[in-house]
């Protein structure tokens, strides 16, 4: 794809310049003429089995292109990264995600957010508009905090990490938009990026540091797993690591849920149906009582959003790879060392994969269709070794405080317009979401 077409309509408009670029291949392999950085663009999502899972092996989290050698600077090696030092990682943290385990946590993780929801009940009295994206982070990081951190976190520390996380998603854009410049060399945002990452690790390293000495067999939060955790070969992770994983676990278990429910709200404001159903479900299901471990299982419907939504707004929407070695996928050379662009907003988008995809519609996920349509055409979690450790908590999560909020409060948006995508290293929500509370009569407290 020619240069004059992809550099213009980038800077424009990101997002739907990205979906055109899918749109035009047809679901080929191609390349996105960038300058001198050309990379091949992956959106079939029998090409996207074989770079993600089959031939996993063949195609990294590494090379020069893209975000990985910026948000490297950010969270270096461990678990965002790959090879010995991403095994290392993986390996200490996978226990703490296992559905098994994420299902044990249910009620805890109810209850505190049951508790951070309890804070809205003055809006909801005084008629005081609130920001929906400010609420939802309160309420994950208030859970996310005691649940995954002990503690050791507190809710007002994790709200000024979230906020240079996002400082840090826009000042590094330039860098994966001109991938090709040199690290030496000064770009926009670097001075901005800097003083995020110093801001992280004020808070964060004085905190490790402590837990290293105060980690005690049994505890389980993120941070003493680290400490303690043994790699596959009996060996321990350096502080440097700890630092790097315990800054890409913030990240993750954070910015993630709060950037996708944003949108949830405008989506309910413009379908009645889909509200009207969704409200059913949680009336039927939950009614009046807290929400916990049973009634997830029967909240079908509020799955179905949630992948709908997921669909629609993928956060991790860019993760590249590049070739260690040739290979041909669909037909096409792909040489050692090219950068692969895999983009869930991409595929999950284009009318090849979806019957009008630019449509909210969570009937596309009744179980029926979710089997008759292949792995790879919905993959925001990604796939294979690399696939994220949060899917299950994310469900289970998001579930919880789309349950509880609804079954306590109705929302009337200040603006009823969807806000737009923002492209940066994570995609978020361009403009911010406001709405009234209204209190339904006989909810639980
Ligand atoms: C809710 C808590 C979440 C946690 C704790 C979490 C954690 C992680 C971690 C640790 C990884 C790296 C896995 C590895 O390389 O071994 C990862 C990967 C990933 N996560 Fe999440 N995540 C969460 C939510 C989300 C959400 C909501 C999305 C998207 C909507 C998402 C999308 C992804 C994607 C696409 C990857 C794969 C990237 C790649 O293959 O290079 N995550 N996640």
């Amino acid at each position: 794809m020619p240069l004059r077409h992809v550099v213009p309509s980038l800077i424009r408009e990101p997002a739907r310049a990205l979906v055109g670029f899918g749109e035009r291949s047809g679901g080929e392999v191609v390349r996105l003429n960038l300058g001198s950085f050309r990379p091949y663009l992956i959106t079939h999502p029998e090409h996207l089995q074989r770079v993600l899972r089959e031939k996993a092996d063949n195609y990294v989290r590494a090379g020069d292109g893209l975000q990985w050698r910026p948000l490297k600077r950010l969270f270096g090696e461990g678990i965002l990264s790959d090879g010995e030092h991403w095994t290392n990682s993986r390996h200490i943290l996978q226990p703490l995600f296992t559905a098994r385990r994420i299902d044990g946590l249910v009620d805890r993780l109810a209850v505190a957010i049951e508790e951070a929801i309890d804070e809205l009940e003055e809006p909801a009295r005084t008629g005081q508009p609130v920001d929906m994206g400010t609420v939802q982070a309160q309420i994950v990081c208030s859970a996310i905090m005691r649940v995954f951190f002990a503690d050791k976190i507190t809710v007002p520390d994790a709200m000024r990490i979230m906020e240079a996380q996002d400082a840090i998603a826009w000042s590094v854009m330039p860098r994966i938009i001109v991938p090709w410049a040199p690290t030496a060399a000064p770009m926009p945002g670097d001075r901005a990026f800097r003083r995020a990452v110093q801001l992280i690790d004020d808070l964060l390293l004085p905190t490790i540091r402590a837990a290293r000495d105060t980690a005690r067999d049994g505890d389980d939060d993120i941070i003493s797993t680290l400490w303690r955790g043994r790699t596959e070969d009996g060996g321990q992770l350096d502080e440097r690591q700890v630092r790097n994983d315990t800054v890409a676990m913030v990240a993750t278990t954070t910015e993630t849920t709060i950037s996708v429910l944003t949108w949830l709200w405008p989506h309910l404001d413009r379908d009645p149906a889909i509200a009207t159903r969704l409200f059913e479900e949680l009336d039927r299901v939950v009614g009046d009582q807290p929400v916990r471990h049973q009634h997830l299982r029967e909240l079908r419907y509020t799955r179905q959003v949630l992948d709908e939504l997921l669909r629609l707004y993928p956060i991790g929407w860019l993760f590249p790879r590049m070739a260690v070695e040739e290979d041909v996928i669909g037909g096409v050379r792909v040489p050692a060392g090219a950068t692969l662009v895999v983009s869930p907003l991409i595929t999950q988008r284009m009318s090849m994969f979806w019957d009008r995809p630019e449509v909210f519609d969570p009937d596309r996920f009744s179980p029926e269709l979710v089997r008759s349509r292949p792995r790879y055409a919905h993959f925001p979690f990604g796939g294979g070794p690399h696939q994220c450790l949060g899917m299950h908590l994310f469900y289970l999560e998001a579930t919880l405080i789309v349950a509880t909020l609804l079954s306590r409060f109705r929302f009337r948006l200040q603006r009823p317009s969807l806000p737009g995508i923002k492209v940066a290293a994570a995609l978020r929500p361009l403009e911010r979401v406001e709405a009234t509370l209204h209190r339904l009569p006989g909810a639980a407290a």
